[in-house]
């Protein structure tokens, strides 16, 4: 099934990551494919389709720059990912004023950057999709997860105002929220201790994969979910669906076998 044969996307963030896996599944399924990412050195898809491209998203122009060179080389932009993001840790007595304002520029401001700059486009040739990569850091808090948790809730109202501005355009803009993605950069960073603590508040026991999210990013953007838009989706192996409450039941039954 190629659902997006003859189309044409932008992925930002798509060196690697989930990124990388919307990038190679839309190429796999016919679009052409902008893979944007401003690590030159780790962008290095070889498949049809894919057209490796640095781009800074915190960078106005270039980013401008690369949305006009897609439609001046191939006619439309149909389907716009915003994916680029990161976060970092720190309590708010500690916020340095920079970090705060990079985590923004890349988790919002781009956002706007990219979707300001394909909007015209798409309103001209007669729609198209946004879809932004959220986190379940914008549904809920994390201990010192200050400016992500703050810039993920951000993209999440932002993604909801795009929706209903452009309902009448026929661009539908979702967001989905990764819970804890195996294979990223984030979880490269993580200890076997850490990546065990994560495992014990994931109801399907597991982190995700790249792959699985780029599914459900690209669900998003395929006619399937043609009467969706403001969504905001969460793929988290459960994580947010639990209060947080301790495992009683669990404790129990340990405590049961072990005393009888
Ligand atoms: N990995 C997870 O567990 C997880 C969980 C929830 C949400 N997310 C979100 O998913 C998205 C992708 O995360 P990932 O884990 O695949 O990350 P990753 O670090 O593996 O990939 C992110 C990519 O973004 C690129 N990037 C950073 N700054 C950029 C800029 N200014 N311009 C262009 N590209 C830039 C990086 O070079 C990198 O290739 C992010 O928005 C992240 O916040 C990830």
């Amino acid at each position: 099934m190629a659902r997006f044969e003859g189309m044409t996307a932008i992925v930002t963030g798509a060196a690697a990551g989930i990124g990388g896996a919307i990038a190679m599944q839309l190429a796999a399924e016919g679009s052409t494919v902008f893979a944007a990412d401003i690590d030159g050195s780790a962008l290095q898809h070889d498949a049809p389709g894919i057209i490796n491209h640095v781009c800074d998203m915190t960078d106005r122009q270039q980013v401008e720059a690369m949305v006009e060179r897609m439609v001046a080389d191939h006619g439309r932009i149909d389907h716009l990912f915003n994916n680029a993001g990161f976060g970092n840790l720190e309590e708010t007595p500690d916020i340095q004023d920079e970090n705060w304002e990079k985590v923004f520029k890349i988790n919002v401001t781009a956002v706007m950057y990219a979707a300001r700059a394909a909007i015209p486009h798409m309103r001209r040739q007669g729609g198209g999709t946004i879809t932004n990569t959220a986190s379940i850091s914008g549904v809920a808090g994390d201990y010192g997860h200050t400016a992500y948790n703050a810039s993920k809730g951000a993209v999440i109202q932002y993604t909801r105002t795009m929706a209903i501005d452009h309902a009448i355009d026929n661009i539908r803009v979702n967001a989905f929220c990764p819970g804890l993605i195996l294979g990223t950069r984030l979880t490269g960073m993580m200890t076997p201790e850490v990546q065990a603590m994560w495992r014990e508040i994931i109801p399907m026991g597991r982190g995700g994969t790249a792959d699985e999210m780029a599914k459900v990013a690209l669900f998003l953007a395929s006619d399937a979910a043609s009467y969706m838009t403001g969504s905001i989706v969460i793929a988290d192996g459960g994580i947010t669906a639990h209060t947080g409450q301790p495992n009683l039941v669990k404790f129990v039954k340990e405590l049961m076998a072990k005393h009888g």
